[in-house]
């Protein structure tokens, strides 16, 4: 009985963790691997991204390879960022490679970065399967990315005891939090811990005299903790913080939490949402799909096809921003 519409008997799947790692991922490689053993399907781990891709550094991986996994941090497979892949030539020889490995699919996890390398590849003739993972939540076709739930909590987490001291001390805290040119994990964690202003890419206007001028309104008013989280994307907190106890006489401190961010043991959500992508992007395979991009829309796991889902641009949620204007206060 054939496995895949495809010319073998067996299918052999190729996966890879790429780009900034992402509480969850292991899970999802757990899931892929094992989703594809259930079937009777081979997989090839591919360490380092396209970069190990591109030297052929493959691991056979059995059901055991991904025991005691699923709480770790981090990616077992490690993970790069791949300049070679933005060359011409990257995407053809990592085909090219494939080919000679018998890899019939791949399967990528990572961001937007990523998600272009495995289109390219795909261009070439290999089938591609793309799942967001991504602390940064910047993956347009999906409302979902793996480790954006973990780094959440963690992040949240570390400006509770921030604000605990910053209030002790009666300051003016501005806490820069990762994201690179998005600002959900910033909104999000506005909101969760009840910020006094949220700064981010999507909609700062860079009046930074209006944000002086907030926190003196307060202060007058009796407020005497003032918490701004700042968006990667937006940056400068140390110059900011200098600039605000200036302007304001509030004494005021920078703190970027940075790779916390990225490390830890998944939530539940991440967990759980991670594996099913990875079984999903399995199950695509058995089913003869190519190149498409696993999403969670819409409250359901489903896929679209990866050019279309490349495409795609994502705005913040709009809804909760607007929430988050009215709690600001
Ligand atoms: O994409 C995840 C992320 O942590 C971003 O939030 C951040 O801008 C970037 O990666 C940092 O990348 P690097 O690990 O290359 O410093």
């Amino acid at each position: 009985m054939g496995l895949f519409k495809g010319k073998k008997e067996t299918m052999t799947i190729g996966v890879l963790t790429s780009g900034g790692d992402a509480p969850g991922m292991n899970a999802a490689v757990r899931a892929v691997v094992r989703t594809a053993v259930h079937a009777g399907a081979k997989v090839k781990g591919i360490r380092r991204g396209y970069s190990g891709l591109l030297e052929e550094d493959f691991v056979e991986m059995t059901t055991r390879s991904v025991a005691d996994i699923i709480q770790r941090g981090g990616t077992i497979l490690y993970t790069a960022r791949c300049p070679e892949m933005m060359r011409p030539e990257g995407p053809e020889k990592a085909a090219a490679i494939c080919r000679k490995n018998g890899i019939d699919a791949l399967v990528v996890i990572g961001g937007d970065g990523s998600y272009r390398g495995a289109l390219e590849i795909s261009k070439h003739d290999i089938n591609v399967i793309a799942i967001p993972g991504t602390i940064d939540l910047d993956v347009a076709s999906s409302d979902y990315t793996i480790g954006f739930d973990t780094a959440l909590n963690t992040a949240m987490d570390a400006i509770d005891r921030v604000r605990d001291t910053s209030a002790s001390h009666e300051r003016c805290s501005i806490i820069e939090v990762m994201g690179r040119k998005a600002g959900h994990i910033a909104m999000w964690c506005g909101i969760a811990n009840g910020a006094e202003e949220i700064l981010i890419p999507e909609r700062y206007d860079y009046e930074e005299q209006a944000i002086i001028d907030r926190i003196a309104m307060r202060k007058k008013l009796g407020k005497k903790l003032h918490i701004i989280i700042n968006a990667e994307g937006v940056g400068d907190s140390n110059g900011m913080a200098k600039r605000i106890e200036a302007a304001t006489g509030l004494e005021t401190r920078a703190t970027i939490i940075g790779y916390i961010q990225r490390g830890g043991s998944p939530t539940c959500r991440d967990r759980v949402f991670a594996s099913a992508m990875g079984a999903h992007a399995v199950d695509i395979l058995l089913g003869g799909g190519s190149n498409r991009a696993v999403c969670f829309l819409n409250g359901e796991f489903t896929d679209m096809d990866l050019a279309e889902a490349i495409a795609m641009k994502k705005d913040i949620d709009t809804y909760l921003w607007d929430i988050s204007r009215k709690l600001c206060r």
